[in-house]
């Protein structure tokens, strides 16, 4: 555990370091849960919306797009129950006067726990070699029954106090298992207490009586209040889909993990409009394209399980996680919600206007029924960097040891396709690696690099995640081939100039992808 946290360090630092995320704000020693995209992020994001908005709307013609405001009007948060509801349980150590969700303190003593259980795998693992079965293992040893038993009780007062909104047992829960605050390493708590995560500002001047508004904390809702404009104006036929990528605010209190909780962050949600009766057939649909979508990257599928939601959101009658494993342990990147018909009655009610949807078939107007897949950018972002981040011991110069700071990123997502280097800036070598640049650039992300030894421009070039590197040496003067370096395996093949293209667009192409997941 203390290795993984030792990871997540250095990706933080080397996301800083090689111009991938800044601490917002820096100069004035910045702004807390607020981050910015450098040169690298910004493309490697851009990238990962590109992957998600084309296998929504390019990949099923039943949904379409939508890019609506961040300001809404404050009636819309009244209706979608944000006002009333949307709340994190927060406790503070009196010591150390740090402030804490409640849930989470809980989640992660279960998570210690499912620590210790691995742990106890791990050892046995190598005390029996080969003849390990770790299935009978897990159902016959002492102390991992007794930690499964320790997690199972935890668990169901956990999910009740939630459900129940009971705070006193939330509370009990630490006090019971001797929860100890990490700054002051004391069990000195005050209640636990509900606090709303909105927003608000005003709009409008003071003179003209300013109205109280909200930064809006999902995009969902602009997808809900539109619904109707988009089915009649696209004459939408149930089933149908409206998916939309933009900001989203959070006022988090525990705002941690580097860009894993921030109070500015971007999401891609996708609304599925549904006859009754149907939800639970497309919540199954979505549940398995969503995670194909995210194992189609070929980040290794022992990265993903889901988890189902104990407690179900104020809207939401199933609901379940994509968690990705980060250097933290498995974390919530994607959320995937049968949300009912709450939302759209709920706006009925509130805004007076009819929200029914007239079906044809049955011949009969009904409220449709919702399902939302849900993602944040960023953690997506998080994960992906987690998965790809690797330190390698590589043979240096003279046969001495060198380690390899290399993102094997999906081809598809890295923010740079290929780099073109001449092996020395005379000679016509520059000429002849720029005439390649200005060639592939239509196509690809390329980067020109002339700076340094060839060796400390591979590296670079490792450390932000470019698949392919191409050498132009004396010889390519000659019989126009060049050499392709790919960044896993570090081998080196000759090729001819006009086959570059080929090479790189088969693995950095979406399609390829895309392909995948349909
Ligand atoms: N419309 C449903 C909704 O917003 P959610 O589970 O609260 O559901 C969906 O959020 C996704 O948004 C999460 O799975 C996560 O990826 C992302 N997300 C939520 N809060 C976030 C935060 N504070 N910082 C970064 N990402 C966040």
């Amino acid at each position: 555990m203390a290795q993984q946290a030792d990871v997540f360090k250095k990706l933080v630092a080397h996301c800083k370091e090689y111009g991938f995320v800044f601490q917002s704000s820096e100069i004035y020693d910045g702004l807390a849960a607020a981050y910015d995209y450098g040169q690298y992020g910004v493309e490697l994001k851009n990238n990962i919306k590109k992957y998600w908005w084309d296998s929504m709307v390019l990949l099923h013609e039943n949904v379409v797009g939508l890019d609506s405001a961040i300001f809404m009007h404050p009636t819309v948060w009244k209706a979608s129950g944000h006002v009333d509801a949307f709340n994190d349980p927060l406790i503070d150590n009196k010591d150390s006067k740090k402030r804490y969700r409640a849930d989470v303190l809980i989640e992660d003593l279960i998570q210690k726990i499912e620590g210790k259980i691995e742990k106890e795998v791990t050892k046995a693992k190598k005390r029996f070699g080969d003849a390990f079965d770790e299935a009978q293992f897990k159902e016959t040893n002492p102390g991992v029954l007794a930690n499964k038993k320790k997690i199972e009780v935890i668990h169901s007062r956990f999910a009740k106090a939630l459900n129940d909104n009971d705070l006193e047992e939330l509370r009990q829960i630490i006090i019971d298992y001797e929860i100890a605050c990490p700054i002051s390493g004391t069990k000195n708590w005050t209640d636990v207490r509900q606090f709303n995560l909105m927003f608000s500002t005003e709009i409008g001047s003071t003179a003209d009586g300013a109205q109280t508004i909200y930064l809006r904390p999902e995009t969902a809702q602009g997808i809900f209040v539109n619904y109707l404009n988009v089915q009649k104006s696209g004459r939408m036929k149930l089933p149908f889909g409206i998916a939309q990528i933009g900001k989203a605010f959070r006022n988090e209190i525990v705002a941690r993990q580097f860009i894993f909780r921030m109070r500015e962050f971007e999401q891609m949600e996708m609304q599925f409009f549904v006859r009754p009766g149907e939800d639970q057939k497309w919540f199954e649909y979505w549940k398995e394209k969503r995670m194909l979508w995210h194992k189609a990257l070929g980040m290794g599928d022992d990265s993903y399980r889901f988890h189902d939601h104990d407690k179900l959101a104020h809207y939401a009658n199933a609901a379940t996680d994509i968690e990705f494993k980060m250097p933290f342990g498995f974390k919530e990147v994607e959320g995937i919600h049968s949300r009912t018909d709450f939302d759209l009655s709920s706006h009925q009610e509130y805004s007076g206007k009819k929200l029914q949807y007239f079906d044809p078939e049955l011949n009969k107007n009904y409220v449709p029924y919702v399902i939302e897949t849900s993602i944040g950018v960023d953690r997506m972002f998080l994960s992906v960097l987690a998965g790809a981040y690797n330190e390698e011991e590589i043979e240096g110069k003279d046969g001495k040891k060198d380690t390899r700071i290399v993102l094997n990123l999906p081809p598809v997502l890295a923010p740079v396709k290929l780099a073109v280097l001449p092996l020395v800036k005379k000679d016509g070598l520059p000429e002849l690696a720029r005439s390649i640049v200005n060639t592939l650039k239509f196509d690809f992300n390329c980067q020109y690099d002339e700076k340094d030894s060839i060796g400390k421009r591979y590296r670079r070039q490792d450390a932000i995640g470019t698949p392919y590197c191409i050498t132009i040496d004396h010889q390519s003067l000659e019989d126009n081939t060049v050499t392709i370096r790919y960044r896993d395996t570090m081998k080196q093949d000759r090729v001819k100039i006009e086959e570059l293209h080929g090479i790189i667009a088969d693995k950095v192409n979406l399609r390829e992808v895309l392909k995948k997941v349909v």
